[in-house]
């Protein structure tokens, strides 16, 4: 059998986190003679809390109903319901300000296949394309696929001497330095972070917009923990595609509601970038769930009209800080390590001073406790973890415990 050249050269290099990850499955845990039933894992990019109750209930609904149910296995226009188109661009604007249209939104199934049809509608295979070190795992893997040859081009943000991210100063002058020699055709990053739960300044991030936009290029920013954000949010989560024509907002319903396994993606942009995501979608998954959308569109309305989502998001957002705060000051207490303070999201990176990819097997294989090795975000992290709190947010007393046992190894 010969597959595609494209997958062999793909499945020579897979992810060092799915590998990891395979390492930690059940069977393999047993094989290292642990109980898995007592592996503490930090390893998860997922979350914990539970989905609004009135946005279960309005799945309960269609259910119920025999004609709902009926209708919701039609198939949705390419571009997603214009109620649902609607009721997002209500949010974005009661949330955050953003002022959209509903010809500025179009859905798809995640935000993972949506960057995979903004890489096929906005760049070329020559072209280049700039992300950050470090910065989200999945992204060189999606470039290749849809873009093949096309060259990443790396920023440094970290800087791994003092362990904290440069300051936006000296990001706005490297980023213009290489935007310079390089030219990228697009600039990719989450804003706050995976994997490092950093929230990107505005003087940084308006650089970033202006040279894209003097020199053509498109800034897409992946809001996937947008309303995980502990900081107060910048301006730039409010810009609207009017003003910046060159920006692209990746959105999904994976983190905020807990949709991770129902989930839906939408992007706004400027009118011609989603008549040109339409095009492509037609081709990768042709339309957008409809039973998310059929219960997404009616919670967020509800749920806007009576405060309710509101307070949600904010009750979650508080219980990722304190998940976070309980995570550093575990660190602090036990292991002393150097580690970022987390602004949103669901991560932090610790360096461990040697070969993190030794470092996670080890320690996994004496104490049951899983960190992901940091070298599959970027060369910046060889010798870093990411540790994730995300789905220890329910039941946060657990965080301490994996890093006493952990510390108690060291020692020896
Ligand atoms: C930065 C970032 N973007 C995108 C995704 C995937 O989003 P989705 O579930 O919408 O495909 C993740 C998931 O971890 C992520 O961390």
């Amino acid at each position: 059998m010969e597959l595609s050249k494209l997958i062999q050269e793909m499945m020579n290099e897979p992810s060092p986190i799915r590998q990891i990850m395979k390492m930690a499955s059940r069977q393999n845990i047993i094989n290292m003679g642990l109980n898995p039933d007592e592996v503490i894992s930090y390893g998860g990019g997922w979350v914990g809390h539970h989905p609004p109750e009135q946005l279960r209930q309005e799945y309960g609904n269609i259910c119920n109903d025999i004609e709902k149910f009926h209708d919701a296995g039609k198939y949705s226009p390419t571009l997603g319901f214009e109620e649902c188109r609607e009721a997002i661009a209500k949010m974005e604007k009661e949330l955050f300000g953003v002022k959209l249209g509903i010809e500025n939104i179009i859905i798809g199934q995640s935000s993972t296949q949506l960057t995979h049809d903004l890489l096929v509608a906005l760049a070329n295979p020559d072209d280049k394309i700039l992300l950050f070190d470090p910065t989200y795992a999945n992204y060189p893997g999606q470039i290749k696929m849809t873009l093949r040859n096309a060259k990443i081009v790396r920023q440094r943000v970290l800087d791994t001497e003092g362990w904290e991210y440069k300051s936006e100063e000296e990001m706005a002058e490297d980023f213009k330095e290489i935007y310079e020699k390089e030219k990228p055709k697009i600039v990719l990053f989450p804003s706050p972070d995976n994997p490092s739960s950093q929230v990107f300044g505005d003087t940084f991030v308006k650089t970033i917009a202006d040279m894209c936009h003097d020199g053509k290029s498109f800034m897409i920013v992946d809001y996937a923990y947008k309303t995980q954000c502990f900081i107060s949010p910048p301006k730039y989560f409010s810009w609207n595609p009017s003003d910046y024509p060159f920006m692209i907002a990746l959105h999904s319903n994976s983190k905020w509601g807990r949709g991770l396994g129902r989930r839906l993606g939408w992007v706004d942009a400027s009118e011609e970038i989603i008549e040109a995501m339409e095009r492509v979608q037609q081709c990768t998954i042709l339309c957008p769930d409809t039973m998310h959308q059929f219960a997404f569109a009616s919670y967020i309305n509800k749920s806007l009209a009576d405060g309710s989502l509101k307070k949600y998001l904010e009750e979650v957002r508080n219980a990722y800080k304190k998940a976070a705060d309980a995570t550093i000051e575990a660190i602090d207490e036990f292991l002393g390590l150097p580690r970022l303070i987390p602004q949103g999201g669901l991560y932090t990176l610790m360096k461990v001073n040697e070969d993190a990819d030794e470092f996670v097997k080890r320690v996994l294989k004496n104490t049951g406790v899983l960190f992901i090795p940091g070298k599959g975000f970027g060369d910046s992290l060889k010798e870093a973890v990411r540790i994730s709190y995300g789905p220890h947010v329910e039941n946060i007393g657990v965080i301490k415990e994996g890093f006493k046992r952990v510390a108690d190894y060291l020692k020896k």
